[in-house]
């Protein structure tokens, strides 16, 4: 069976780039349409795309000219698969505009992912959201899939395995994010060098309102959790990994090695593990005093395919100060596990469950 042609929007930025880089030989997806903004249309993409990213620019997208956007010129392309990494400000019309030209589309925007029909989904955490499909069938020809904000998804699966097990009154977080975030021209460097900018708009409340409906239920509409949130979003001098220091009370009361055992244990459902972009461990626990660092654990994650897309937790212990309190450090690649990786593993999942 020949692979699935798709087509990247957005594919020059931080999060397009990561996105080249790995469908490059990926088993069951083939990239036939790279797209950007109007100023690199028609340009090859070794000419447009200003490659930051570790390891070189595939041999197989060098030459391919960059398309717009528009409907017409990705479906000249065979294209049946939309990927989509576009500026928040255009993405909701494209997205939506391509749902209903009959596409797939997996966005790592944030232009639907509070829509009421529209599931934003980590692969590992909440894959029965997908059902929200269903609904979203009845009112288009395509389907929109959401990939939630770079922040929230560390945090999420990290989450995951305390809620399961001994439940979850309050989550408090405060985040250390890398520049890669704010997109190829987000923070000039005389803003952020020997500095930190305590605030990234809007970060806090998207973090807020996803994990919630991440962590709730879907019965014929998302049921937000019952937990209380709270964040501080924050943007520091490292290129790629967000780092994010957590503080949690749970119901049920629960030890320092509780939780590390539950974390190392946490795998998601099995389905999950067949699918080639798929970490062995979706959390891998450090008992180093120092660790996780971006600079040393932000490509963690076994097989090969899968670099990138383990939540590296580390510092696990007890908090007297909350009732029932643990507190824990966690790290994840934001343009892998927070985004591009994230999506293909989506599109990997919708695939095993022959939603595409
Ligand atoms: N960076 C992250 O860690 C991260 C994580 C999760 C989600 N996201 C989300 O992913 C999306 C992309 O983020 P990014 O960091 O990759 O941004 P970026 O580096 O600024 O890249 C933006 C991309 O969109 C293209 N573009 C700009 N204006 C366009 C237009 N009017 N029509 C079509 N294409 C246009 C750009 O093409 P040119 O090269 O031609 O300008 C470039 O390819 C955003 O919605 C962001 O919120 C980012």
């Amino acid at each position: 069976m020949g692979k699935i042609k798709v087509a990247v929007l957005g594919s020059t930025g931080m999060v397009g780039q990561r996105y080249v880089k790995l469908l490059e030989s990926h088993p069951w997806f083939e990239i036939t349409a790279l797209s950007a903004s109007k100023a690199s249309v028609g340009k090859k993409y070794g000419e447009a795309a200003k490659w930051v990213i570790e390891g070189e620019m595939p041999e197989s997208v060098r030459d391919m000219r960059i398309v717009s956007a528009d409907i017409n010129d990705v479906k000249k392309e065979g294209t049946e698969l939309v990927f989509s990494a576009l500026p928040s400000e255009v993405a909701h019309e494209i997205e939506l505009n391509m749902a209903e030209a009959g596409y797939m589309v997996i966005a790592d925007t944030s232009a639907h992912r509070m829509d009421y029909d529209v599931p934003l989904i980590i692969p590992e955490v909440n894959s029965d959201h997908l059902s929200a499909i269903f609904e979203q069938r009845k009112r288009r020809k395509g389907i929109i899939v959401t990939s939630p904000n770079c922040t929230t998804i560390g945090l999420a699966i990290s989450l995951k395995p305390i809620l399961d097990n001994f439940g979850i009154k309050r989550v408090l977080v405060s985040t250390m994010q890398a520049l890669s975030g704010a997109g190829y021209s987000g923070v000039p460097s005389m803003a952020i060098l020997d500095n930190l900018i305590p605030y990234i708009k809007n970060e806090e409340e998207k973090v807020v309102r996803e994990l919630l409906k991440i962590l709730g239920k879907y019965e014929n509409g998302f049921i937000p959790a019952n937990i209380k949130v709270g964040a501080s979003c924050h943007r520091v001098c490292v290129l790629d990994g967000h780092t994010e220091a957590v503080f949690i009370e749970t119901i049920d009361k629960a030890t320092s090695n509780e939780i590390k055992e539950c974390m190392k244990k946490f795998k998601g459902d099995p389905q999950h593990l067949s699918l080639p972009t798929a970490p062995i461990n979706p959390i891998i626990v450090r008992e180093e005093l120092d660790r996780p660092q971006p600079r040393l654990d932000r490509l963690a994650g076994e097989p090969e395919r899968a670099r990138g897309m383990a939540v590296v937790v580390g510092r696990i212990r007890e908090e007297q100060a909350l009732d029932n309190g643990i507190k824990y450090v966690l790290l994840s690649h934001n343009t892998i596990r927070g985004a591009a990786g994230n999506a293909i593993l989506i599109a990997e999942l919708l695939k095993a469950k022959n939603i595409i």
